[in-house]
C-alpha cells in the first residue's frame, strides 16, 4: 500500500490511562500507514484528583448531566485542518464526561470541527448510549461529518462491573478487587483489539471511502448492544435528569448527593432486575421490532 498523506487529530481525555492506551493502539496502524496523527490531551485548569474520593465522583453528577462545562487549558493545534479527527471520551454519569463536553463546546474545536470527518471512541463501564447521543448531536451542530464510532465497554455483568469499577475509581488500581472479582474496565483483549478497527480506518481513508466505514466496524463488533443495559439505560436517564436538576439548585448539596448515591445502588441492585423482569414477561415479547429500531439509533453515525 503506498504511504498516505494524511493528517490526523486524535483528541481525547483519560484519568486512569485506559483511554491514551486505547487511542495509541487505535492509531498506531494510521500511522503506520504514513499518516501524521497529532494526539492532544484534554487538561482541564483544575483537574479532578484520580482516584476520587466517594463524596467528589457524586459531586459532579449535576455538571455531568446538565452539560455545564470547565476551563480548559488552551488547545494548541499544529494544523488549521484535519483530515480526520478521532475523539476518545468516556461517560460520565450516562452523559459525556465533564472534559469531554468541555472539548465539545470549546469554539476552536468547533472550527476544527466543521466539515471535517470524525470517529468517535468511547471507553464506558457499560453505559454510554445516552452519552453517545449527546457526542454525536454536538458534533452535528458542529457541522462534523461523523463516519465512524466503537463502543468500548467492560463486558462482565452489569452488578459486577459496578462494583469493581468503584474500586478502580477510588483505588485508583485497575486490578481485581479483593482476588476474587474479575478486572475492571475494558479488557486487555478488547483495548488490544482496537488495532484491527484502527486498521479499517485507514483503509476507509486511504480509498476516500468514509462513507462506508461504519459499516465495516460494525461486521467488527466494534459496537454491540446489550438489550438489558439499553433498557435500564433509557429509564435511569430522565430520572438522572431530575435529580440533577434538583440538586444543582441547593445550596448544601452534600445530603442531596449521599441520597443519590443511595437511589442509584438501590435502582441498580434492586429496581432494575424488578423492572427487566416485568419487561420480559409483558413488553419485549411484543416489542421486537420497536427494539431493534432503537438498536439501529444507537448503532448508525447519522441520527
Ligand atoms: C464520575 C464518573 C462517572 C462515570 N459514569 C459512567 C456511566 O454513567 N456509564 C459508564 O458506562 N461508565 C461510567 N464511568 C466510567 C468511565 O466511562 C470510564 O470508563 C472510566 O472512568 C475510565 O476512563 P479514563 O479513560 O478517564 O481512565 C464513570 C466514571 C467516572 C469517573
Amino acid at each position: 500500500m503506498s504511504r498516505m498523506n494524511k493528517r490526523i487529530l486524535a483528541i481525547y481525555y483519560s484519568q486512569s490511562g485506559q483511554m491514551e492506551e486505547i487511542i495509541d493502539t487505535f492509531t498506531s496502524p494510521l500511522t503506520e500507514a504514513g499518516a501524521e496523527v497529532e494526539k492532544v490531551v484534554i487538561r482541564p485548569l483544575e483537574d479532578y484528583d484520580f482516584p476520587w474520593t466517594g463524596s467528589r465522583f457524586f459531586s459532579v453528577m449535576p455538571s455531568c448531566v446538565l452539560s455545564i462545562p470547565t476551563a480548559l487549558e488552551p488547545l494548541i493545534f499544529k494544523q488549521e485542518k484535519y483530515d480526520l479527527i478521532i475523539l476518545g471520551y468516556q461517560p460520565w454519569f450516562l452523559s459525556p464526561s465533564i472534559p469531554s463536553n468541555s472539548l465539545l463546546q470549546n469554539n476552536q474545536f468547533k472550527t476544527l470541527l466543521k466539515g471535517t470527518p470524525v470517529v468517535a471512541i468511547s471507553a464506558a463501564r457499560n453505559m454510554w448510549l445516552n452519552a453517545y447521543v449527546r457526542v454525536r448531536n454536538s458534533l452535528k451542530e458542529a457541522g462534523a461529518n461523523l463516519v465512524g464510532n466503537v463502543a468500548l465497554v467492560d463486558k462482565h455483568p452489569n452488578v459486577v462491573s459496578f462494583i469493581t469499577i468503584f474500586y478502580w475509581m477510588l483505588s485508583g488500581k485497575k486490578e481485581r478487587y479483593l482476588n476474587i472479582f474479575p478486572k475492571p474496565g475494558v479488557a486487555e483483549e478488547d483495548i488490544a483489539n482496537t488495532e484491527t478497527f484502527g486498521k479499517i480506518v485507514a483503509d476507509h481513508l486511504q480509498n476516500n471511502t468514509l462513507d462506508t466505514l461504519q459499516d465495516e466496524l460494525l461486521k467488527q463488533n466494534a459496537v454491540v448492544i446489550n438489550y438489558s443495559l439499553m433498557f435500564t439505560e433509557a429509564r435511569a436517564k430522565p430520572i438522572f435528569a431530575v435529580w440533577a436538576k434538583i440538586i444543582s439548585k441547593r445550596k448544601n448539596q452534600a445530603p442531596w448527593l449521599v441520597a443519590f448515591k443511595y437511589y442509584l445502588f438501590i435502582a441498580l441492585f434492586l429496581g432494575a432486575p424488578v423492572l427487566l423482569t416485568l419487561d420480559a414477561i409483558f413488553l419485549k415479547p411484543f416489542s421486537s421490532k420497536r427494539i431493534k429500531a432503537n438498536k439501529l439509533k444507537y448503532l448508525q453515525v447519522n441520527n
